[in-house]
């Protein structure tokens, strides 16, 4: 059996810190629902001690989600876990998520802290965690830029403490893809007990490479749980893309080998949801969720696509949630596009001289057009019947 790549969604969370993108509680429980219909492995819902009304939104989640894993984020204080434990008291099944930054500079320009005190306070926050749950995921917040020796010890301590998922995250979005890669697959094999937990992956998108970053660090480094967010909304240029990095497994499944319960007919109404809630447009030609990703123009791809979908379709609009492809009808379409437009809209012309003449009038007014509509055509056809 493949194995399975569990699918962390930080939307309420991570995604949530993108300036302007703050949700109410009710807004944050309706996205909720929505990502437990796309069968998300672990929903982060906030950070519980970061204020009361997000204290309120993990909890309302932690209650209302039953198919989901429910998490909510802490520091490494027993002040900052014990109130992820209380918000997360009545899921069904709950994660707290504890971080601390471990590179030098963090270390000594944020924190203030020597690295020795570093790795002590890490342990004892799994430590304390751990009487309070079973399911502690441990994060070194600028993971990727810190001395790997030290995150070694600091892991394997973690570890041995009980953390259940360690996540490494790229958080200022400086890593590319093979160098990622190869960093998850040193530690994992430097860790005397890094096969005690589930290795996941956490890539912001500074550089554009969050999802190229993911997928080497799962494909490289042998992690197996993916943290990502709806749109890839996130911090400064955003995080992993959900649909994207969920769409390269599932479409590349030769390449990956890997299973996802994530039901993608989802996909698109999440992605709706998400950018009506914060207001953050979504681009025409965002992969997947753009209204232009299953969208084709020109005449010689309109022609392919009419013959056969894959020659210029790799996924099923279907699959994602779209309720079909779209021809879009303008100057670089070519007769057999307008023709098959004609007879969706039920209008049969008696000879091929007369579907001629229709189509030079038709890349008349696309030229003049940038995009012809349904009833664009419809006119057209009809002022040329009431002029005959
Ligand atoms: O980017 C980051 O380092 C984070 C951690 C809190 C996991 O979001
Ligand atoms: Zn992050």
């Amino acid at each position: 059996m493949a194995d399975k790549l569990i699918i962390f969604d930080t939307t309420l969370r991570d995604g949530e810190q993108s300036p302007g993108a703050s949700m109410t509680k009710d807004e944050k429980l309706r996205i909720a629902r929505q990502l437990e219909r796309l069968k998300v492995d672990v929903i982060e819902a906030g950070f519980a001690v970061s204020s009361n009304g997000d204290f309120e939104a993990v909890q309302a989640i932690a209650n209302a989600i039953r198919e989901s894993t429910i998490c909510s984020l802490a520091r490494a204080n027993d002040r900052d876990i014990s109130r992820a434990a209380q918000a997360l008291a009545d899921a069904a099944s709950a994660r707290i998520h504890i971080f601390i930054a471990t590179s030098a500079l963090h270390m000594e320009k944020k924190l203030r802290m020597t690295p020795e005190q570093v790795l002590e306070q890490s342990r004892q926050s799994v430590r304390f965690a751990r009487n309070l749950v079973g399911d502690i995921e441990f994060s070194p917040e600028d993971g990727y830029r810190s001395d790997p020796d030290f995150l070694c010890r600091v892991l394997e301590a973690v570890i041995a403490e009980g953390a259940t998922t360690i996540n490494v995250p790229d958080t200022v979005g400086y890593a590319v893809p093979e160098l990622y890669g190869n960093f998850i697959k040193t530690l994992r094999e430097r860790i005397p007990n890094s096969d005690q937990a589930i290795w996941s992956v956490h890539c912001h998108n500074d550089l554009g490479m969050a999802v190229a970053n993911s997928l080497a660090g799962v494909q490289i480094g042998g992690a197996r749980q993916v943290e990502c967010t709806i749109n890839g909304l996130g911090e400064r240029a955003g995080n992993c893309s959900l649909e994207e990095v969920v769409m390269a497994v599932k479409t590349r499944r030769d390449y990956f080998g890997l299973d996802l319960g994530i039901d993608t007919r989802h996909i698109v109404a999440a992605s709706r949801m998400v950018s009506q809630t914060t207001g953050f447009v979504v681009q025409p030609n965002k992969a997947v969720v753009g209204a232009n990703a299953f969208a084709h123009a020109s005449g010689i791809h309109q022609d392919g696509v009419l013959k056969a979908r894959d020659t210029y379709e790799i996924m099923r609009a279907e699959d994602v949630g779209w309720s079909t492809n779209k021809i879009v009808l303008g100057k670089l379409s070519g007769r057999n596009a307008f023709k098959q437009r004609l007879q969706e809209l039920g209008v049969s012309l008696d000879s091929e001289t007369e579907v001629n003449a229709a189509f030079t009038r038709f890349k008349e007014l696309a030229d003049r057009k940038s995009e012809i509509f349904d009833e664009d055509i419809l006119a057209l056809i009809s002022d040329e019947s009431v002029s005959c």
